[in-house]
């Protein structure tokens, strides 16, 4: 059963100021707070080092992805997964209707990949194209030679901002060793052998 909790959580009331992305907001205690400026956020949260992802689905067989990084591991027993999608994406939609969604860790040399399902390769109409992906337990593509995947099912939903956290159950998964693809301060990055 999937939950989807939205709006009635919603308690921003945002006002933009002159041309400022800076908002004032109560929350629930009733307490006023100001948001912080986009500008610094977006600073602040590049520079958190992460691996990268491509999220798929299948709905009305059609796959569908995105390059993710917001993947987290949420739950052992059972296994689940959260990850992040903006609401204006149709990846976002596609796993809305389809209740289900995969996600695969890249390798260093699938950057391209990354760029692709990122969009940042627009002549790429099928981001899927020359792919010989895979199925699993829920018919979302696992992509060949990735470190690692998951196979969920949606299991919650919660709209939040402009994204929503899914929630997935981990049906199926699957590793294999390698050297990750990361996202670092707007760059693509790889990892030192150096260990510390
Ligand atoms: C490294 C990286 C990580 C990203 N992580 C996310 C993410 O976690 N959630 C999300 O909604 N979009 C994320 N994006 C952006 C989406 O990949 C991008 O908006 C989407 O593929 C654009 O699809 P469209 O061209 O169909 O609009 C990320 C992009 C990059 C380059």
């Amino acid at each position: 059963m999937v939950t989807v909790v939205g709006r009635q959580w919603a308690y921003t009331n945002r006002h933009h100021r002159r041309s400022e992305a800076r908002a004032e907001s109560t929350n629930r205690s009733g307490v006023l707070r100001m948001s912080a400026d986009a500008q610094d956020f977006k600073n602040a949260l590049a520079h958190w080092a992460t691996g990268v992802t491509i999220v798929t689905t299948c709905s009305g067989g059609r796959h569908v992805g995105i390059t993710a990084s917001s993947l987290t591991s949420l739950s052992l027993e059972p296994p689940q997964v959260l990850i992040c999608v903006a609401r204006k994406l149709h990846t976002h939609k596609a796993i809305l209707e389809s209740g289900i969604f995969a996600v695969n860790i890249l390798a260093v040399e699938q950057i391209e990949w990354g760029m692709r399902f990122a969009g940042l390769i627009p002549e790429y109409e099928d981001r899927f194209a020359g792919i010989d992906f895979t199925t699993a337990a829920t018919g979302c593509a696992i992509l060949p030679g990735v470190l690692g995947w998951v196979d969920c099912a949606l299991r919650h939903a919660y709209e939040s901002g402009d994204h929503t956290i899914f929630v997935g159950e981990v049906l199926a998964a699957g590793s294999q060793s390698g050297a990750p693809l990361l996202y670092f301060n707007r760059q693509w990055r790889q990892l030192s052998e150096e260990r510390l």
